[in-house]
Order: C-alpha cells, then sequence, then structure tokens
C-alpha cells in the first residue's frame, strides 16, 4: 500500500498563480495608504508617482539612461500591441512562437496587420533556434513563454550590429530573469506578473534605435490613440516622464511602487533571480526525485524560473487532462495551492509560479502535497 496519509505542513501562502501573481510576502492593504487617490494623476503629487515608478524600474532593471520607459494602457498585451503596431511594417518581419502568448502575437500580425512576416514556431516544451533566424528583419519573440515554461537562455545570438528591431515581451521574464538591454529594442511587461503589481498596466522600454523608427516611419494602418507614441513625427516625450496617454489607476501605481520598494530590500534584480532560481530549483529537485513527474521544458537550459511547467508521466494515466485538473482540483481544495492548472491552451499538467515574491519555505511544502494529490487521484 502507498502512504496517502496528509503532509503535515501547508505552504503559508497557497498563491501560486502565474498572473496575476502573488503579492510580495509583507503586502498588506495599509501600505498603500500613501496612494493620492481621488487627486488628478495630471497634479504634481501625482506626475511625481507615476515619474518615480519609472525611475526605480530603471534602477531595479538596470535599463540604460538613453532608453525610453513609459506606463502604457492595457498591460502587457497593450504594451506588445502599440509596438507591433506602431513599428512593424517598415522591413520584413520574423515571428517566433513557442507557446500561447507568442502565438497570439503571431496571428495579430498575420491577420490583423496582414504583414507577410516569416513565421518560426516550435512545439510546446521546445524552443525556435533564436541564433537562425535574420535579425536584419524585425524579430517578434517572448523572452519566457510563460505558457510552456520555456525560455530564451541569453541574448548572445542577436548580433550587435543588426538592422532590424527586436520586440521583445519579456512579461514573465522582467525582475526574474538577466535581460541584455543591448540587444533588446523594445520590452514589454506588465506590473501583474514577477512583483505581483496590479493588471491594467503594462511598461514599454525603447532602445534609442526603436524612437528613431519611431520618428522616421508611419505605418500604414490608422493608429488609435491609446497605441499613439509619436505626433507630428516626433516621440511624444511625456509619455516617457509619466504623463500617461489615458487615465491610470494610482491605487496600482503605488502598489507598483510598494512592490519596487520590498524589490530593492531583497536584493534588487539579483535578489529576486536568486529567489526565483531557488524556487524553481526545489521543483527541479523534486522532478528528479520522482519519476511520475516532468519539466514540460525539454532542454533544462531553457526551463523557466518563474512559469515551471510540468506534465505527469506516469503509464497508469489514460487521461491525462482530467488527471491533471483532478489534482490541482485536490491541492486547492487543501488550501495549498491554488490556480496551478497548465494554461487553456497548454499540454495538460500543472504550471507553478516561481517568481520573487513566492518563498521557497512555500514551494518546499507545497512539493509533498503534490506526490500526495498525485498518489491520491492514482488511487481513486
Ligand atoms: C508571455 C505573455 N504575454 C502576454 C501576456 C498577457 O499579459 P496581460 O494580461 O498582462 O496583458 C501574458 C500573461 O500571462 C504572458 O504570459
Amino acid at each position: 500500500m502507498i502512504d496517502i496519509s496528509k503532509p503535515a505542513a501547508r505552504p503559508a501562502n497557497p498563491r501560486f498563480s502565474s498572473g496575476p501573481c502573488a503579492k510580495y510576502p509583507s503586502f498588506t492593504l495599509q501600505a498603500l495608504e500613501g496612494a493620492p487617490l481621488g487627486r488628478s494623476h495630471r497634479a504634481a503629487v501625482g506626475k511625481d508617482k507615476l515619474k518615480a515608478a519609472i525611475e526605480e524600474t530603471r534602477a531595479l532593471l538596470g535599463v540604460p539612461a538613453d532608453y525610453h520607459i513609459g506606463i502604457v494602457p492595457a498591460s502587457d498585451t497593450g504594451a506588445v500591441e502599440m509596438a507591433m503596431w506602431s513599428l512593424l511594417g517598415a522591413r520584413p518581419a520574423t515571428m517566433v512562437a513557442w507557446e500561447s502568448f507568442g502565438a497570439g502575437w503571431v496571428t495579430d500580425v498575420v491577420k490583423q496587420l496582414k504583414l507577410d512576416a516569416t513565421v518560426k514556431t516550435a512545439d510546446y516544451g521546445e524552443i525556435v533556434d533564436m541564433a537562425a533566424l535574420d535579425y536584419d528583419t524585425d524579430v517578434v519573440f517572448t523572452w519566457n513563454g510563460t505558457t510552456s515554461g520555456v525560455r530564451v537562455t541569453n541574448g548572445d545570438m542577436i548580433p550587435d550590429t543588426r538592422a532590424g528591431l527586436t520586440i521583445c515581451d519579456a512579461t514573465s521574464a522582467a525582475f526574474a530573469m538577466e535581460l541584455p538591454w543591448d540587444k533588446l529594442d523594445v520590452t514589454t511587461f506588465s506590473w501583474q506578473k514577477v512583483l505581483g503589481g496590479e493588471a491594467a498596466h503594462g511598461m514599454i522600454i525603447l532602445s534609442p534605435r526603436a524612437v528613431e523608427r519611431l520618428e522616421s516611419y508611419t505605418p500604414a494602418w490608422p493608429m488609435p490613440k491609446i497605441f499613439r507614441l509619436t505626433k507630428g513625427g516626433k516621440l511624444i516625450e511625456g509619455i516617457f516622464r509619466g504623463e500617461t496617454i489615458n487615465t491610470p489607476s494610482m491605487l496600482a501605481v503605488e502598489d507598483y511602487l510598494m512592490a519596487l520598494e520590498w524589490a530593492r530590500s531583497a536584493g534588487g534584480l539579483k535578489g529576486l533571480i536568486a529567489r526565483a532560481d531557488a524556487n524553481a530549483q526545489a521543483i527541479f529537485d523534486f522532478c528528479d526525485a520522482n519519476d511520475w513527474i516532468a519539466n514540460l521544458a525539454a532542454d533544462p537550459a531553457t526551463r523557466s524560473n518563474t512559469s515551471v511547467c510540468l506534465k505527469f508521466t506516469d503509464p497508469r494515466i489514460t487521461d491525462g487532462a482530467a488527471f491533471a485538473k483532478a489534482v490541482a482540483k485536490r491541492l486547492e481544495a487543501e488550501n495549498v495551492a491554488y490556480d496551478i492548472g497548465a494554461y487553456r491552451d497548454a499540454p495538460a499538467g500543472l504550471r507553478i509560479w516561481c517568481g520573487g515574491t513566492v518563498e521557497t519555505t512555500d514551494v518546499a511544502a507545497l512539493l509533498p502535497w503534490l506526490a500526495w494529490a498525485f498518489e491520491a487521484e492514482i488511487n481513486a
């Protein structure tokens, strides 16, 4: 008989969702008391907060001084769409995807912008050969595939002397992985991911070459106000000082500022990366020690340290999707892990968020429960 008694301890925080992600460990609603609620975001108090959000982001991520950082509407999706609609079309484009979000960007460019792009895709768990791309085209890719748990290992394959722009969706990578700014012309992310902030606001980071493109090229298609980064052929500089295109939530801004403050206290970017690495490593070790579960990422070098995606490999499992769902349901019912089912378009399995706001002790406490839920489900 296999022992299926419940482990003694539960994670103190069962929030392992891949977005919105867990708040930083010391978060309380009282921490947001300094939000200038009911005030205009264009008043000095609001503008100062927005500017601080931009400059603190620059400091924490090590973004070069000559890169522009803006807060934009519609979360990471808004930032990516704004970049693609504003910049693509000037030269040939290469669209790269190995999971659901990247695939969404491909669809938009091919079907909505109707560009005759070169499309490179790989299956869930695999990655496109990034070294084989033509960087004289504009290349759109996702740094960390949140729905497959597969990430780009580094930017070495992107040439310094490229004629095209690199447009990188880094929403589940920023604040958890090193991003090589000299290789990235547009980088986007949302507050709701690695820092556990609130949704609805995106950030866009532009290299000088991206700005040059914005100021020298006007797309053939109409540009909604919400995407507009230029006026009369010049960059709207105010956006990059916190004069947002439309009204932001000052509550979400305050929350982001507090998350940044926590991130600094946790050792800055290096500290955040170390926290994510330790969380992910605990799961990698668990997979190594158990032959019924494995990382979805085929190549260990590409394994994500934020969205760790797992598949069940036990031959006794006949309906993989139903099995994984039942395991996730058991863990949720026990208040051990919330929201860890694989993404709806991804292969059946589990996805456990390991970004820096998650405590390694909580990941460690979850793993015996995962073994328990697996055995319980097999026995059932
Ligand atoms: C890689 C990637 N791109 C885009 C998105 C969409 O982000 P948002 O809902 O913040 O716009 C997500 C969300 O999980 C993501 O993981």
